[in-house]
């Protein structure tokens, strides 16, 4: 028998969101005449921008002639999405990012996790709380923790930065000293935004620590706010320290197609056991080309087309419905008396749940249920989240404007206000 990666042992049950599809399943089978209104995973709802449908076709239609035919591409992604990546979401920013330095792929969830196949054992990890769990998943996965405390489910060996209401969710710096720091802003899950103030001082931690940033921009295109970075790169001095991950999913509706990129930029260091400074990016490179083949042609040619004039038009449409939902919820659940965070510069709204008989807030898993059976939503409990989740649920942004609507009219119902 072939010796496993006992790492996967020591992972808790199941990944968060197929534990949720799971009891929704088992409800709805219960259940067959309700109609569930599904506000938990972050799923897009709305079709593709036309701009990206009309240049996926036009690229079949290359594909299904001999001489415009492609075979396989550049594993990192094919020059001209490259180039519209560098000039639509860095240099139009001030960043300076080259295009070598971008690393198209199949998603962010991948390369968040792929990333630690170039890092060695025994870095000290650093991660939010409330969390997305692929940081902490992989992690485990890699050997980069011990195992999960029985009470608090935490793993021993991470650095745990707890994020609450009073800080506005933002996380405080390391306390002691960490190799690899995960940020997301807009956060995921608590829809909190990284001040510049904040993320440049994370980023002179990260240089005067000599540690690696890895930055999640996935939910950027909700930045609203023109003082709110998109991007790491527009703090002086990230491109010694950050590693950042960009996605195509929530942006414009890719979630079902699959594209995303990472900046790996070129003035990265890590350091060998001898403790010679060591490039990272052709590191990244060599596994990259190694282990993925690239994103199809007529994916690419759709990701170009989200940069096009219509294609912007179109995504902001998009996003704009989406925030539309989520400053309903944010509006109609604080009426209800509801205390709520995010949702203004991200598709997530962050709600404490109610208190409960004896004054103490819901815990998330019950409020989960009881939404899913009283008013047949489905929201994601804040637990899933890390222990600084307990006591909130997250509802997404992402669903028809006619979906958020009767799903905030049942809670309302539920909760006993309409
Ligand atoms: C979420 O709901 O947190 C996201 O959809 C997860 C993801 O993007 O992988």
């Amino acid at each position: 028998m072939p010796l496993i990666n006992e790492n996967f042992l020591k992972l808790k049950a199941g990944y968060l969101f197929p534990e949720i599809a799971r009891r929704v399943r088992v409800y709805a089978a219960a259940n067959p005449d309700k109609h569930v209104i599904r506000m938990g995973i972050g799923d897009v709802t709305e079709p593709l921008p036309q701009a990206v449908t009309t240049a996926m076709h036009k690229a079949i239609d290359e594909m299904s002639v001999r001489e415009t035919f492609r075979g396989y591409g550049p594993e990192q992604g094919y020059d001209f999405l490259r180039a519209a990546v560098v000039q639509n979401d860095f240099a139009a920013r001030g960043c300076d990012i080259a295009a070598d330095e971008i690393f198209v792929s199949d998603g962010s969830k991948c390369d968040a996790g792929n990333i630690l196949d170039i890092f060695g054992a025994g870095n000290t990890i650093a991660v939010t709380d409330p969390v997305y769990p692929v940081y902490v998943d992989t992690n485990v996965m890699a050997g980069n923790t011990g195992h999960a405390d029985v009470v608090t489910g935490e793993y021993a060996g991470l650095t745990y930065l707890r994020c609450n209401a009073q800080s506005d969710f933002a996380p405080a710096l390391p306390t002691s000293h960490a190799d690899i720091i995960y940020l997301c802003s807009p956060n995921n899950p608590t829809g909190a935004v990284l001040t510049r103030d904040k993320l440049a001082a994370f980023v002179e931690y990260a240089v005067a620590h000599k540690s690696l940033i890895l930055f999640d921009a996935a939910y950027e295109a909700y930045i609203m706010s023109d003082a709110i970075p998109r991007s790491i790169y527009e703090i002086p001095g990230a491109r010694s320290c950050a590693i950042e991950f960009r996605s195509f999913s929530k942006t414009a509706g890719f979630t079902g197609v699959r594209a995303a990129y990472t900046v790996v930029p070129k003035a990265l260091k890590g350091k060998n056991k001898s403790g010679d400074a060591i490039d990272i990016h052709p590191l990244w490179m060599r596994r990259h080309t190694t282990k993925f083949n690239g994103i199809s042609y007529i994916v690419q040619r759709g990701c170009e087309a989200v940069y096009s004039s219509d294609g912007k038009q179109q995504v902001a449409g998009l996003i704009q419905g989406y925030l539309a939902n989520a400053t309903l919820i944010r509006q109609r659940l604080t009426k209800l008396g509801l205390i709520v965070f995010g949702g203004d510069n991200a598709p997530y709204v962050w709600i404490k749940t109610p208190r409960n008989a004896t004054g103490d807030s819901t815990k998330s898993w019950d409020f989960f249920d009881t939404l899913l059976h009283q008013a047949q939503v489905v929201c994601t409990p804040g637990a899933g989240f890390g222990l600084a989740g307990e006591g909130y649920v997250r509802l997404s942004a992402f669903n028809s404007k006619a979906n958020v609507e009767e799903a905030l009219s049942r809670i309302e119902r539920v909760l006993g206000k309409a």
